[in-house]
């Protein structure tokens, strides 16, 4: 039920992409403030890591420097997640690849389905394969990849309530603000606000399986986050207060790349890691 072997989305050159436009820094001030001739920050930016330019770099960009040459280094990929009550679909989108998930409590089979992904084939074939009731559908945001095949979902699940952020309302859409909680089943769901990279971004926490979740949308990616496209100091300060404060435990489900967890997070983000705390 879980994808083997999907890529880390980001590498180190678009971590510190995502930084320097968050930041609004200019090539030319970070290299005045870190030491780093502006020529070795466009060679990192191009894709040639130097451990010592990103260690340079990385306090000024408020990153993690350990965590950034690991990130350089391609030498972390979080542990395998296997969740009973959890599915992931991983579905080509233009030059990429989106996630939508299905969590349903195994004994009752009430589900409910969190994004549509590029083609919601397979993710409404495991519905009838595990003869789940879905009765409802949350969007994390509402960037078109992620709602890309609503319109197949709504008419296969057509019981089914669809849900958003009120901060990003959508046609045919409940919207709920933060705080908002609800139950699948027996499971208990708790919406977060979370934006930044969309204006009203929404993280799903679910507790009652055997560990508790986070569908995350594009506020965390393994290893780093969505681009604040809105805001980059609330992507990250929403990311730092509702995400990062769950549990170790806590399986984190991008909305890009692979499956991790709060504590592979805390370890391994550069934009999260213990020291930003
Ligand atoms: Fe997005």
């Amino acid at each position: 039920m879980i994808p083997a072997a999907i890529p880390l989305e980001d590498f180190a050159e678009d971590i510190v992409g995502k930084a320097i436009r968050g930041r609004g820094i200019g090539i030319r001030e970070l290299a005045e403030s870190s030491g780093v001739e502006a020529a070795a920050i466009d060679a990192l930016l191009g894709g040639q890591f130097d451990p010592d330019a990103a260690r340079a770099i990385a306090p000024e960009l408020g990153l993690d420097a350990e965590a950034l040459v690991v990130a350089g280094q391609n030498s972390w990929r979080p542990e395998p997640v296997a969740l009973e009550g959890l599915a992931m679909f991983n579905t080509p989108w233009r030059d990429m690849f989106v996630n939508a998930y299905a969590v349903w409590d195994p004994a009752a089979r009430a589900a409910a389905l969190f994004d549509t992904g590029a083609d919601a084939g397979a993710m409404l074939d495991s519905v009838a394969a595990h003869g789940l009731q879905v009765g409802a559908i949350y969007l994390t945001h509402t960037h078109g990849d992620h709602i890309a095949d609503l319109d197949r979902v709504r008419a296969a699940c057509p019981d089914a309530e669809v849900f958003v952020g009120e901060r990003e309302p959508l046609d045919g859409a409940t919207a709920i603000p933060h705080g908002h909680v609800s139950t699948i089943g027996p499971l208990e769901l708790e919406a977060r606000l979370t934006w930044g990279h969309s204006p009203g971004g929404m993280t799903y926490v679910v507790r009652g399986l055997a560990r508790p979740l986070a569908v995350v949308g594009d506020a965390v990616f393994a290893g780093s986050m969505g681009g604040g496209i809105v805001s980059y100091a609330d992507a990250l300060a929403t990311n730092r207060e509702q995400i990062m404060t769950l549990p170790d435990e806590t399986v984190l489900c991008p909305g890009h790349g692979p499956l991790t967890s709060v504590g592979e997070e805390r370890r391994h983000n550069p934009f999260l890691a213990r020291m930003n705390k």
